[in-house]
């Protein structure tokens, strides 16, 4: 029997292996662009979103392959995600798991198109689902589903609030609003696609989608932290960027010790939520409550 941690290890190379399957080629007139795509997506990461997509997945029975696209465009819609949240109009930043920003690297212009690029790309590599499946209705729930959380209802809109917050004290409910959008859909989404792929029912996807909410937010309060308290080397992202914008963020709205303290009761409360739900979900337990913990 594997251990957590080695399971980790093996799952998440799996994952990255699926993932970097479905990258676009590099050629053509127009490989700058799909270099900057892939260049950002084989940075790394810990591709936390897919591997929670594939273990739902698994937790509710599904055997198949459909999930794989799935699994590759979730990774897809974040990193386009980053690209954009790094740029010089938004977060400026230059460091990106461990490299340099893709507008650091390939321009303003390219990282712009490589961000467009991957969200788009993303739904024609979902869309391959559909001719791996003996269940299409349950491809095109989760694709809906998937533009529904990346888009102004979810992920988009979430850091249209950010933005245009940026500088200003926020209330509580500003600061939920972002926090549940920017990050929370990003993790409901592929949490939620594992279990309707899976054919669980409607009322499971739901208690799916409010146990990844609580995931998602304690993830961004974590975010926050370790933007406090890391290091550029640990994170391969840059330290002091929130302050630097002139954020507001959990933290600078509750103080360390609360925001410490909501991280681990979101997990607990996650880990409630999952216990309800039917399957082996060892796994997925041990990962939820790592969360509190990580240090990257
Ligand atoms: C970073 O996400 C952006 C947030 C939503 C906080 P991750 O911490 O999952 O970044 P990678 O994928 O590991 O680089
Ligand atoms: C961004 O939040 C969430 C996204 C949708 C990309 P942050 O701006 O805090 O993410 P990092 O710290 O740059 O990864
Ligand atoms: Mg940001
Ligand atoms: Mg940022
Ligand atoms: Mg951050």
């Amino acid at each position: 029997m594997m251990n957590f941690d080695e399971w980790l290890k093996e799952a998440s190379a799996e994952v990255d292996e699926t993932v970097c399957q479905y990258l676009p080629a590099e050629e053509g007139y127009q490989k700058t662009v799909t270099a900057a795509m892939n260049y950002s997506v084989k940075a790394g990461g810990k591709r936390l979103r897919p591997l929670l997509l594939r273990e739902v997945y698994r937790m509710f029975g599904g055997s198949g392959q459909e999930a794989e696209p799935f699994m590759a465009a979730i990774e897809m819609i974040h990193t386009f995600s980053l690209i954009h949240d790094d740029l010089p109009c938004m977060d400026n930043d230059r460091f990106r798991r461990g490299l340099p920003t893709a507008w650091v690297a390939y321009g303003y212009d390219m990282a712009v198109l490589a961000g467009d690029g991957l969200a788009i790309y993303a739904f024609e590599t979902a869309a391959k689902a559909f001719s791996m499946t003996e269940y299409p209705e349950r491809a095109a729930a989760a694709i809906a589903l998937l533009a529904q959380k990346s888009g102004v209802y979810g992920m988009i809109g979430g850091q249209t609030a950010d933005v245009e917050l940026t500088g200003k004290t926020l209330d509580t409910q500003q600061l939920d609003f972002i926090y549940r959008l920017k990050t929370g859909a990003l993790l409901e989404a592929p949490a939620m696609i594992g279990a309707i792929l899976a054919g669980a029912p409607d009322e499971q996807v739901r208690v799916v989608e409010r146990m990844a909410a609580c995931v998602g937010y304690a993830f961004q309060i974590q975010d926050d932290i370790l933007d406090l308290t890391s290091t550029q080397e640990v994170l391969g992202k840059p330290v002091l960027s929130d302050e630097k914008n002139h954020k507001t963020t959990y933290v600078s709205l509750y103080g360390m010790e609360k925001a410490r303290q909501d991280v681990e009761a979101l997990s607990a409360e996650a880990v409630g939520l999952l216990e309800t739900l039917p399957g082996d979900h060892a796994n997925l337990r041990q990962l939820i409550q790592m969360l509190v913990t990580r240090q990257k």
